[in-house]
């Protein structure tokens, strides 16, 4: 090869790194699109909505499960990891959908959930026939106590013991979610291979990357330990609500084994093999949620980033919290990678949970787009959607029906997407929706908002149109964050662009100090302060201040 050559190579070969500091927009499938009017979103529905994705600006989609499923958690329960849903389409579809989004240059991530399987996955089927089966310790198979009661204290995340009675085998399997969703046994060998194997199969059809579910679940402790009791000032509510018992344990042994690391280099060697995948890993943990980030995304070994709950709390964000979560990251993973989101389909809505004015929905989505780490949006945050009143009666998330009313599950973030208003549906099927849409959406659609210039959804896209444009905000490495009062502040910084980024997090104006130096103001199209006057800067209530160092 000449040198020419070996340059063209070079510059056509595909960016490994592209999920460093990628905007990536997740798609609930049921919710997003429905093409054939019987009230669920599909493949198709998704293929057509493309044009809208990419106007975003968003590098990537993550789609939520649409593989075959009995769909007792809404895909989370795969009864075959290598097909479509029919409900969702075909392999054909999806083959379609994957073309329509690379030609519009949006990468695409499926959600794999290999923790667990569906109860009528062939595998678990085979399995509980008897204890001698070729698949026999495919899952994780306990013998009762003495006294008939379950192995041990683990508890289920969706409410009761971790642990089903199977009367064929006379044992217990153990759930970590629905009694419909038993867990592999990542021990053997063969469990990870074939798992392997379902993730090569995706590879094959041309994905990105993957979203893995719940990837701290994949291994429990062999000797089956019990759980020790969490004392209440240890407990929070960022995984579970405070009412599920979930929280009165520390998750020593049901989660969060050592010998997951050899798992996830097998599974990173595996996407190495191919040129620019990528995944990102959701650890579900509410004490050490950020340690566990940092240990699986060390190196070149883990997963390229792990899914963060921190933002997805309860409590409102605020700029000391901001500092917090920073530094602890920064102390357990000072080279590993977050992703960051505010809203997604396990939790309220994040306009309802934090209770947002317009001023500060836009604050918030400033903030995040200036942050090291990826992002992960939730299909109509950028609308500001707030949360959905769903009656009881219209409840689908068998979550929800267990802990009705203290918590009300995850369906009223799981309603249909509003595209147009004058229709009742919005636009979303032609059909009765799945879950009925949410009547205040209506006024919030996307057609709405594409002509009014002050909405929410202009302001995603012009967050996400300066983020891309600064390089520094996207790769660059991010000085110590620092909270003035309610001014969350640092500066981000690669090759040789600077750019110092103040937020105001609150409804009150505040006063900024700018760092020593000469600055030049930039993002004034998102409501950003003029800075270049040194000393202090007056902020609005939410009013970011972005600069360049000159
Ligand atoms: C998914 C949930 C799902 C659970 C079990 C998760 O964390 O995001 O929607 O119910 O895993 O698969």
């Amino acid at each position: 090869m000449t040198q020419m050559d070996t340059e063209i190579t070079a510059a056509m070969a595909p960016d490994k790194d592209w999920w460093r500091g990628a905007v990536i927009y997740q798609i609930y499938p049921r919710s997003f699109q429905d093409s054939t009017g019987n009230g669920i979103g599909d493949l198709i529905g998704i293929t057509q909505r493309i044009p809208y994705i990419a106007s975003l600006g968003v590098d990537a989609i993550w789609i939520s499960p649409f593989f075959t499923s009995p769909m007792k958690d809404f895909g989370y329960d795969v009864s075959n990891y290598c097909d479509v849903d029919p409900m969702f389409g075909t392999l054909d579809d999806f083959d379609a959908l994957v073309a329509a989004a690379h030609d519009k240059g949006v990468k695409v991530m499926i959600d794999l959930v290999l923790s667990h399987t569906s109860d009528q996955h062939p595998w678990f089927r085979e399995s509980r026939k008897d204890r001698d089966n070729a698949k026999a310790d495919w899952y994780v198979w306990a013998d009762p106590k003495p006294d008939g009661t379950p192995p041990n204290n683990w508890l289920s995340i969706f409410g009761g013991s971790g642990w089903q009675w199977d009367a064929r085998r006379e044992q217990y399997y153990l759930h970590n979610f629905l009694t419909s969703q038993p867990d592999l046994n990542f021990h053997s060998a063969q469990v990870q291979d074939a798992l392997l194997d379902a993730t090569r199969f995706w590879l094959e059809r041309g994905v990105d990357g993957f979203r893995l579910d719940t990837i701290n679940f994949y291994f429990a402790d062999k000797m089956l330990r019990d759980n020790p009791a969490l004392p209440p000032e240890r407990r929070n509510d960022t995984i579970a609500p405070s009412v599920n018992p979930y929280n009165h344990q520390e998750h020593l042994f049901s989660k969060n084994q050592p010998e997951n690391l050899a798992f996830l280099a097998r599974f990173r060697a595996l996407l190495d093999q191919y040129p620019a995948a990528t995944c990102v890993g959701e650890v579900g943990d509410a004490q050490r949620g950020l340690e566990l980030l940092g240990t699986y995304t060390a190196g070149e070994t883990g997963v390229h980033m792990c899914y963060a709950f921190e933002f997805l709390s309860p409590d409102r964000l605020s700029a000391q919290g901001v500092v917090e979560t920073m530094t602890r990251l920064e102390a357990a993973a000072p080279d590993g990678w977050a992703c960051w989101a505010f809203s997604n389909h396990d939790v309220v809505r994040h306009a309802t949970r934090w209770n947002l004015s317009p001023q500060a929905l836009c604050g918030y989505t400033s903030m995040m787009g200036a942050l090291r780490g990826s992002l992960c949006l939730y299909q109509g945050e950028e609308l500001g959607l707030p949360e959905a009143d769903v009656a009881f009666d219209d409840l689908q998330d068998p979550y929800g029906i267990e802990f009705w009313p203290e918590f009300k599950g995850r369906d009223g973030c799981r309603t249909p997407m509003v595209w147009e208003l004058s229709n009742h549906n919005g636009g979303f099927s032609t059909g009765k929706a799945w879950l009925p849409v949410g009547q205040a959406h209506l006024t919030r659609s996307v057609a709405a908002q594409e002509s009014d210039p002050c909405a929410p959804l202009h302001h995603y896209r012009r967050v996400l149109a300066f983020r891309r444009a600064h390089p520094a905000l996207v790769k660059g490495t991010q000085t110590q964050t620092q909270a003035q009062g309610d001014v969350l502040q640092f500066q981000r910084s690669h090759e040789g662009q600077t750019i110092f980024c103040a937020f105001n997090m609150s409804d009150r104006p505040a006063v900024l100090q700018m760092p020593a130096g000469e600055w030049r103001a930039i993002g004034t199209e998102l409501g950003g302060a003029t800075a270049d006057a040194l000393g202090g800067v007056h902020l609005d209530q939410w009013q970011p201040c972005f600069a360049l160092k000159r």
